[in-house]
């Protein structure tokens, strides 16, 4: 099996930015793109910004972060992923958009160039239907905030071969995660199992409930390191309300149905921590 040794990751948003970070600190050559310029630089500072913050906390040295800064590089276009052995996309969550993107990176990237999703939601078979090497596309679901969390759900498509799942579960593995196999189905294993929690914690809200003995419940109860509404508010409720969407739609049960709380919050512009206000408020 050819090791991977070359990412590409195309989006610098909150994923992609942590996708390349863990991938130069494991000693992998990354490039990083965003078509928005703007967000391209923020990332690159805010990656500076973390690897100062871990030498100042002595969780690598110095040098160390040096050679990280060395190994990643700022793509100026697709092109300059030509010769990536894997290219991870975390672009916005939408099918036609990532598969433009699959199409547009095909013809730049070598035969055996890996194209991984690291959609939330989105079928992995239906994106490799769109391109002409669907063997060579997996999902890699990263968790939120990647140099953190240990998970990465990996997700084979219908076509998706061994050798595409097997290289890239290594390349992750090489990241420090901890992989586990999900079904290509909506929600995957995490979400699938979370969203409804947290769904049923809003109902519970609704009904009259305070947030803080929800979350008090949850924390001291079973043993959560936060409640499920602090949670809510740190996940985004705009992207929450998204997931329990795609999960009610695809999967068809009720038990899905997104609570009408939440969608009003949506609606109020209040998506939590990123806003200043969820389901508590964040304005300090
Ligand atoms: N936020 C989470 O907690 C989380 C967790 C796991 C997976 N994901 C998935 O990761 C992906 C990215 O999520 P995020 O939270 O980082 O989003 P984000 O909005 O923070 O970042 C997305 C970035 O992609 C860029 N982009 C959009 N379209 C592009 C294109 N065509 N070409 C190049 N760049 C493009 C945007 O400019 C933006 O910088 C989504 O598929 C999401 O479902 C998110």
């Amino acid at each position: 099996m050819t090791l991977i040794t070359s990412i590409g990751v195309v989006g610098s948003g909150q994923m992609g930015s942590g996708i390349a970070q863990v991938s130069a600190m494991s000693g992998f050559d990354c490039y990083l793109w965003d078509n928005n310029a703007a967000a391209l630089n923020r990332a690159f500072e805010s990656i500076k910004a973390q690897l100062q913050r871990l030498v100042e906390k002595e969780k690598i040295t110095s040098k160390q972060a040096q050679e990280a800064s060395a190994k990643l590089r700022k793509a100026s276009s697709v092109q300059d992923f030509k010769n990536c052995q894997m290219v991870v996309e975390a672009i916005v969550e939408n099918v036609e958009v990532k598969t433009r993107l699959f199409r547009e990176l095909e013809p730049v990237v070598a035969p055996t160039t890996i194209l991984a999703s690291n959609t939330s939601s989105i079928s992995i078979t239906r994106l490799a239907a769109g391109v002409t090497r669907p063997d060579k596309v997996v999902g890699v679901h990263f968790m939120n905030p990647v140099p953190v969390m240990k998970l990465v759900e990996m997700i084979r498509g219908l076509q998706t071969s061994d050798e595409t799942y097997n290289q890239s579960k290594a390349a992750v593995e090489r990241m420090g995660k901890t992989t586990v196999l999900a079904l290509d189905s909506a929600g995957f294993i995490v979400n699938r199992i979370l969203c409804p929690m947290i769904n049923e914690a809003i109902f519970l809200l609704q009904e009259g409930v305070k947030a803080e003995d929800i979350d008090a419940a949850m924390k001291l109860g079973t043993n959560q390191p936060m409640g499920p509404l602090t949670l809510a508010d740190f996940v985004g409720l705009d992207t929450l309300l998204y997931i329990l969407r795609i999960l009610h739609a695809e999967l068809g049960e009720d038990k899905y149905r997104p609570c009408p709380l939440l969608i009003k919050y949506v609606e109020a512009g209040w998506y939590g921590k990123k806003s200043g206000r969820g389901f508590y408020s964040y304005n300090s």
